[in-house]
């Protein structure tokens, strides 16, 4: 494979971007930087899903056209991308010609081919997810019909399909026979286990204008338009030229490796795949769906409004540290948690301690005992220490090589600061502070030329993940050029003796924790500050009660365990609560807020005293608290760590 494609997915231009983004985003750019570091011609695209609902309603509510809040968020994303120094070569959006016109085109083309047709759909459709649902999917009570379900409506409407289900065996055969198209195992698991026991319908790829005219429209009726997620995969195949520009689409599809998160599997090893195979594409190679940050036990999210915004901690910290966290702390494919005290934890351990100490303390030793110059080596590291010192740095250069491969870039990093310790201990091991002491010099300037040589080539490996710091290492040491070359890695003896150091600041100053404390990092939602009730006269219309009757409530802190939707019930959440180590069901009307893997985890309040209810047929120990203002709803949650089944009065 002589060429490295990779893309990050298109994001939302409903709100700004966060930590979610940029992950995604700078893992893109390691990828890229690392490969194109080892010669392999590289091309590395992002951009902006700019059509459908998501953006329409984002658009109304602040008041301005689609289009005004695309181009007005849209450069939010980009600054974001240009701070962090990401490295993509194009910047898609889907609101630009160029990928208008390859949407329009594919869409003719299946539709002349047969792979599109219009059928009239007669059936219920749910207002609220705007989704198609059958009777089966709302399962329904006893003699109640799906009329009966708030927010689901009869339609007939004539709408497009794209006959996905007539790949479904192809599709599952082609995952099988490459087990590296999707990635980690656990997603491709997923994929297959839901194509082997599920029949895939056909997919609905036109919205009516009447009920969402933000989009492409489809050639052939000009009534509708092109479904979001069939506009916006193909992004991929039309920023490369696909149908614009035959030597560029050549030369970069297949991609050798989309990046997503987990939440995006099914459009990507479902719809993707059966679109690319109606067109007669070749596949990406890879697939590739890592796992989600959380806060707490939650996903960061934007509709959530947990999220952390990543320009306060590159502020507070810097890019390349920002960077190194993120690259560092998520081992590739699973959840990692974001707290700011994991961020400083790391970062003083590996960043600080290691490296940072490493080059601080060698580039001192140069100028106290050699003039400040590079000092000339006695011969290779052939034997001793030297020798073993080398050999752990060449074995560090090998697992960051395969890393990549193998997409576990936590583990290359961890074997580079593991191979930077080593130096570290070879330096307390040969102390040239007692070397510089003794009449024969080489000793000692076989010790500093050697530290020197492993710092270059731990800034090398590391240079993808922190370009900026590293080039900053390479300067330190007195190598002329910014960036490393390939062939420099594995080579002793590159750095030129005789080169002046430079001047021993701190590339990594210790973040003390206390300093930290000051909360400006983590970006808390903006809540209302609660209006403070006047304790005296009671609120007209509302009865004073004693303070006994207020004791009759009983109110306690208690840990959700589960949420699920309540089917058929769009405003319902079923929520299984830990209350003091008794578990108990509680229905809470809060589906319209709160998505359910947002609450778990979560400590609120609850009155668990109530009287035991059914509702919608569903058993409901205790009542949630929650405090609404407007359309906005939000839960009464502690302020703190605080155990489940404490009393609150
Ligand atoms: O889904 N942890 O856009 P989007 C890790 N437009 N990664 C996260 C994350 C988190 N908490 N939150 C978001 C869309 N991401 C569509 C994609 S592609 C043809 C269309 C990252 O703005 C992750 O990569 O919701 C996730 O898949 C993506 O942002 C979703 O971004
Ligand atoms: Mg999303």
């Amino acid at each position: 494979m002589n060429k490295f494609y990779v893309t990050t997915p298109i994001y939302y231009v409903n709100d700004r971007p966060h930590i979610g983004h940029a992950y995604t985003t700078i893992l893109a750019d390691v990828l890229a930087r690392a490969h194109r570091l080892l010669g392999t011609p590289t091309w590395f695209l992002t951009g902006t899903d700019e059509h459908g609902q998501k953006v329409q309603q984002a658009a109304q509510k602040a008041g301005m056209t689609p289009q005004e809040q695309a181009d007005r968020t849209v450069v939010r994303f980009r600054e974001l991308w240009k701070r962090l120094e990401i490295t993509n070569d194009d910047f898609i959006r889907t609101t630009e010609a160029r990928h208008k016109e390859v949407v329009q085109g594919i869409l003719q083309d299946l539709y002349d081919r047969g792979e599109i047709y219009r059928a009239e759909y007669d059936g219920w459709y749910d207002v609220g997810s705007e989704t198609f649902v059958t009777e089966k999917d709302l399962d329904l009570p006893e003699g109640k019909t799906p009329a009966d379900l708030p927010g689901i409506v009869r339609i007939r409407e004539a709408n497009y399909f794209f006959k996905m289900g007539a790949y479904q065996e192809w599709l599952v055969e082609y995952i099988e026979s490459h087990p590296e198209f999707i990635q980690p195992e656990t997603r491709r698991n997923e994929t297959l286990g839901f194509l082997r026991t599920k029949k895939l319908a056909d997919l609905c790829i036109s919205r009516p204008k009447s009920r969402l005219a933000w989009g492409i429209d489809l050639p052939f009726d000009r009534d509708y338009v092109c479904y979001v997620w069939f506009d916006a995969l193909v992004n991929y195949i039309s920023a490369v030229g696909y149908r614009r520009d035959e030597a560029a689409f050549a030369q970069w599809w297949p991609a050798s490796v989309q990046l997503i998160g987990k939440d995006i599997l099914t459009t990507h090893t479902v719809y993707w795949p059966t679109m690319l195979k109606a067109m007669g594409l070749p596949m990406p190679r890879t697939v590739f769906a890592h796992g989600w940050w959380l806060m707490g036990d939650t996903k960061m999210s934007k509709s959530l409004g947990n999220v952390i915004n990543p320009m306060d901690l590159i502020e507070k910290y810097g890019i390349d540290a920002f960077r190194y966290f993120l690259i560092a702390e998520m081992t590739l494919g699973q959840d990692a948690g974001f707290s700011e005290e994991a961020f400083i934890r790391r970062y003083n351990s590996d960043l600080a301690n290691d490296l940072g100490n490493l080059l601080s303390r060698v580039v001192k030793m140069i100028g106290q005992y050699c003039g400040g110059t590079v000092p000339e080596p006695c011969g290779t590291p052939a034997h001793g220490d030297e020798r073993d010192l080398w050999a752990a740095l060449q074995k560090a250069a090998g697992k960051m090589e395969s890393s990549l491969a193998a997409y576990q870039l936590d583990r290359g990093v961890g074997e580079v600061i593991a191979a930077v310790r080593a130096t570290n201990r070879y330096l307390e091991t040969r102390a040239p502070w007692t070397q510089a002491k003794q009449e024969d010099k080489a000793p000692l300037r076989t010790t500093l030329y050697t530290a020197v040589e492993a710092l270059r080539v731990a800034a090398a490996l590391l240079h993808p993940v922190m370009p900026g710091r590293m080039a900053e290492v390479r300067r330190a040491i007195g190598l002329a050029s910014a960036e490393p070359a390939k062939a420099e890695i594995r080579a002793w003896g590159v750095t030129p003796p005789g080169a002046t150091v430079g001047v021993a600041g701190s590339l990594f100053p210790r973040i003390q924790p206390a300093a930290a404390a000051a909360p400006a990092a983590v970006a808390q939602p903006q809540a209302a500050p609660a209006p403070v009730p006047a304790p005296a006269p009671a609120v007209p219309g509302v009865a004073t009660i004693t303070y006994d009757d207020f004791m009759k409530v009983e109110l306690r802190t208690a840990r959700i365990v589960e949420a699920e939707k309540v089917q058929g019930a769009d405003k319902l959440l079923r929520l299984q609560v830990e209350v003091g180590g008794e578990m108990r069901p509680i229905v809470a009307g809060i589906a319209k807020h709160y998505a359910p893997e947002a609450l778990v985890g979560r400590t609120v309040v609850v009155v668990a005293n109530l009287a035991p209810a059914k509702i919608r047929g569903v058993e409901s120990r205790g009542m949630l608290l929650a405090a609404t203002a407007g359309e906005t709803m939000r839960l009464l949650t502690v302020d703190g760590d605080l155990p489940s089944g404490a009393r609150a009065k």
